[in-house]
C-alpha cells in the first residue's frame, strides 16, 4: 500500500505564483518517489486549475472544507458539488481549526454524509485538545467519531478516511510518539467497527500534527497509519521535497 500524504496548505501561500511553484515542487518530489500518493488541499480558489493541470495516478486534490447544503444562501461558502465539479475528489472535514471557529459535531456529521452522497472521499479529522493521565481522550475521540459517522451507511463507511490530529501536536514542535498513535489507531478502528460492523476494519487512518522530514518515516513505519496529514511542511517548497524524499521508498 502506498503511503497517503495529504498536503493541507491551509491559507497559504499568499500568491497564485507561489502556489504554482509549490504545486510544481510537490509534483517533482512526488515523481521521485514510488511509495507515495499525494492529495493536495490548496485554498479552494486554486482547485479547478490545479486539478485540471495535474492529471496523474498518484496525485489528487482535496478541498479544505465545504458546506453540506447543495446550494443556497450561504455567503462565503462553497458546496461539495462545486468541489466535485472542480475535479477534486477529497474533502477535509472537521479540521481542528474549523472546529475552533465554531463547527459542531452536527455540522461535521452533515458534511461527511453529503460528501459520501456525491462520491467525494471525506477526510474526517478528530483530535483532543489535551491529554490527562486517565485516558479520557479516548472517550472524547470515540464521541467525535460516532457523531461524525452517525449518518453513514454501513457499506459506505470504509470509503471515508479518518485523520487523527491531536490539537496539542498541530503547529507544535513535536509530533506524537508513533507508539501512542498505534494505540489510537487500534481504538479508532474498534470504535468504528463497533458502530458500523466489521466491514469498517479496512478504514484508512492518518496521523497529523508536526510531521516533517525528520519524523515522517518513523510514523509511517511504526504508527499503524495509512498516511499523514501535513500542514507546515507541505506548504514550503524545500520542506515538502525533503519530506517526500524521507518517505519516498
Ligand atoms: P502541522 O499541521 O503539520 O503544521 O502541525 C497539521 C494540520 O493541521 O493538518
Amino acid at each position: 500500500m502506498k503511503a497517503l500524504v495529504v498536503a493541507n496548505w491551509k491559507m497559504n501561500p499568499s500568491s497564485h505564483a507561489q502556489a504554482k511553484r509549490l504545486l510544481d515542487a510537490s509534483k517533482k518530489a512526488l515523481e521521485k518517489t514510488t511509495g507515495v500518493s499525494l492529495i493536495v488541499a490548496p485554498p479552494a480558489l486554486y482547485l479547478r486549475e490545479f486539478a485540471g493541470s495535474s492529471k496523474g495516478k498518484r496525485i489528487a486534490f482535496a478541498a479544505q472544507n465545504a458546506h453540506a447544503a447543495l446550494g443556497g444562501a450561504h455567503t462565503g461558502e462553497i458546496s461539495m458539488k462545486q468541489v466535485k465539479d472542480a475535479k477534486a475528489s477529497y474533502v477535509i472535514i472537521g479540521h481542528a481549526e474549523r472546529r475552533a471557529a465554531g463547527e459542531s459535531d452536527d455540522d461535521v456529521k452533515a458534511k461527511v454524509a453529503a460528501a459520501l452522497a456525491l462520491n467525494l472521499t471525506p477526510i474526517l479529522c478528530v483530535g483532543e485538545a489535551s491529554r490527562g493521565a486517565q485516558g479520557e481522550y479516548f472517550e472524547f475521540i470515540g464521541t467525535q467519531l460516532r457523531a461524525g459517522l452517525k449518518d453513514v451507511a454501513q457499506n459506505k463507511v470504509a470509503k471515508a478516511i479518518i485523520a487523527y490530529e491531536p490539537i496539542w501536536a498541530i503547529g507544535a514542535t513535536a509530533a506524537m510518539r508513533p507508539r501512542d498513535m498505534r494505540e489510537m489507531a487500534i481504538f479508532i478502528r474498534k470504535t468504528i467497527v463497533d458502530q458500523h460492523g466489521a466491514g469498517a476494519m479496512s478504514i484508512r487512518v492518518l496521523y497529523g500534527g508536526s510531521i516533517e522530514a525528520a519524523n515522517a518515516a518513523e510514523m509511517l513505519a511504526e504508527g499503524d497509519v495509512a498516511g499523514l496529514l501535513v500542514g507546515r511542511a507541505s506548504a514550503d517548497v524545500q520542506q515538502v521535497s525533503q519530506l517526500m524524499e524521507a518517505i519516498g521508498g
